[in-house]
């Protein structure tokens, strides 16, 4: 991940691949005056100055803020500062994992997070989701079977409003279910939140940590998504046995975290101004958004599926499964754009056919452009597979440039769409046995037009299923350098 982001920061290049937040929407001369102000109120001594472990009195006090924004109240006794969220995910590992100690996680989860619990050595049992966020009944199976091997989980990772990658959101059944297990089972939850604050459509859930009231709920929040992620200022609310550890843990890591940045936040919290700051984030990447949905509908294939977030900054992708996408983006790199390869959400090897792309820190204008670049490059895997399989193409490669005055020129034409059924789909999906649709029951009429709006993760892609690869022999797998099945998490080289 760290690579990817390193070469997406070359300029010709519209990366759809990172996780900002548009931080040129801050105002410049409100930065310049927030410094000047702390300069003025002579905490500049202190600003410069080493701070508690916990955090300042007065950044605690702008996290309960966001926090009673987000529904929950919280003492200022259970709060630790820390240094971006992602360190409460490595305090955390650091205060319970062992190594081969199991976490439970989504599949997909954080990309983010997986190099911590690889370097913890943790042993990541991933949990399908759908349209409603992680499926608690297989949840449920899945403690009961590690339960039977003796494996108790140190904890459980879940992101549930508009997930990172998969933008989807935990349903209020599945939030209360999850904490009742927690409570049953007496097992921790590390609730992720970053995005809550950043929804576009649909009503607010309460959080985890506010269902459970702080007794199995580790929160972890971040000012990087609702002010900026360079000030590197997160925290965490927890049952304070686990606190005490993890401040035990940040004395080790950073001593404290910045107060330059902890002074910078309460001063910009005192204005008064950082909700309306927020709800003008989210008008922003609500449209960023709509453009991005519009942009997948009009470039992709028809056979491409991806989820409609309510909120947050990520769509993710599925594509027919004879696609890898971590071969993909080097084809995608020659066009200069760049996503997520969906392998970066998993630590199994799983999803190869899918990707992340985000739209918040991209403007309009790029996200089409970027979007189409990925259709196009993406049509043409369609065609060749569809060309050397003697499945009837759905779709023409589109051979063109990838000119702005070209995707101009194709903007509001309509996708090309096939015309025979494709081969090899199992159609084999139903109802889950908590009764929720399956990721791959979309309306028929979302599917023929090529795209399902509704919030349900792109497909089986998420779901852990197969849809497509069925009618693959190896000579035309070899030709292709496609990988098979047995191939797993290995992958051949991609077709020149
Ligand atoms: C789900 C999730 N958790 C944690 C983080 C870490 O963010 P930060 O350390 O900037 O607070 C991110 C950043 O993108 C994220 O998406």
């Amino acid at each position: 991940m760290r690579d990817l982001m390193a070469i997406t920061e070359r300029p010709e290049i519209i990366s759809l691949a990172g996780g900002l937040p548009d931080t040129s929407t801050f105002s410049a001369e409100l930065y310049r005056d927030l410094q000047a102000g702390i300069a003025a109120d002579g905490q500049v001594a202190r600003a410069l100055q080493y701070g508690p472990t916990e955090g300042t009195a007065a950044a605690k006090e702008c996290v309960a803020q966001v926090m009673l924004a987000e529904g929950a109240r919280v003492d200022s006794d259970d709060l630790l500062i820390t240094t971006g969220g992602q360190q409460v995910i490595d305090l955390l590992c650091k205060t319970l994992i062992d190594p081969g100690d199991v976490i439970v996680a989504e599949a997909p989860t954080y990309p983010g997070a997986v190099p911590t619990f690889n370097a913890y050595e943790a042993d990541v049992v991933q949990i399908e989701m759908d349209r409603d966020g992680m499926r608690v009944d297989i949840l449920e199976e899945t403690l009961a079977r590690l339960e039977a091997e003796g494996r108790r989980p140190k904890f459980i990772y879940t992101i549930p409003n508009f997930q990172n990658p998969a933008g989807v959101t935990l349903s209020l059944p599945r939030r209360r279910r999850l904490v009742q297990i927690a409570r049953e089972r007496e097992l921790l939850v590390l609730e992720d939140n970053p995005y809550g604050l950043l929804r576009y459509e649909g009503d607010p859930l309460p959080t985890l940590f506010a269902l459970d009231g702080g007794e199995f709920v580790v929160y972890l929040g971040t000012f990087s998504k609702i002010l900026s992620p360079g000030i590197r200022l997160g925290w965490s609310a927890a049952p304070r046995p686990v606190l005490e550890k993890m401040n035990l843990g940040k004395q080790g890591a950073d001593l404290c975290s910045s107060s330059l940045t902890q002074y910078f936040v309460a001063a910009y919290f005192a204005t008064g101004g950082w909700k309306a700051y927020v709800r003008s984030l989210a008008e922003v990447y609500r449209r960023r958004r709509d453009v991005m949905l519009d942009s997948l509908a009009e470039h992709l294939p028809r056979e491409a599926r991806w989820t409609h977030p309510e909120g947050g900054i990520f769509i993710w992708v599925s594509l027919p499964e004879y696609i890898d996408t971590t071969d993909l983006l080097a084809r995608a790199l020659e066009e200069n754009v760049a996503f997520v390869p969906g392998r970066a959400a998993y630590l199994d090897g799983r999803g190869a056919s899918s990707m992340r792309v985000n739209f918040s820190g991209v403007t309009e204008d790029d996200i089409r452009e970027g979007v189409r670049r990925i259709g196009k490059i993406v049509k043409e895997q369609v065609f060749l597979y569809g060309t050397l399989t003697g499945a009837e193409p759905v779709a023409e490669p589109d051979r063109s440039p990838s000119t702005d005055a070209d995707s101009a020129s194709r903007r509001g034409r309509s996708p090309e769409r096939g015309r025979s059924p494709q081969r090899g789909r199992s159609p084999q999906r139903g109802r889950s046995p908590d009764g929720d649709r399956s990721p791959d029951a979309a309306p028929d009429a979302d599917r023929q037009a090529g795209r399902d709006r509704s919030p349900d993760p792109a497909r089986s892609a998420i779901a852990g299923g197969r849809d497509h690869g069925d009618d693959l022999d190896g000579t035309l797998a070899d030709v292709l350098h496609l990988p098979r099945r047995e191939d797993g998490p290995q992958r051949a080289e991609r077709p020149r």
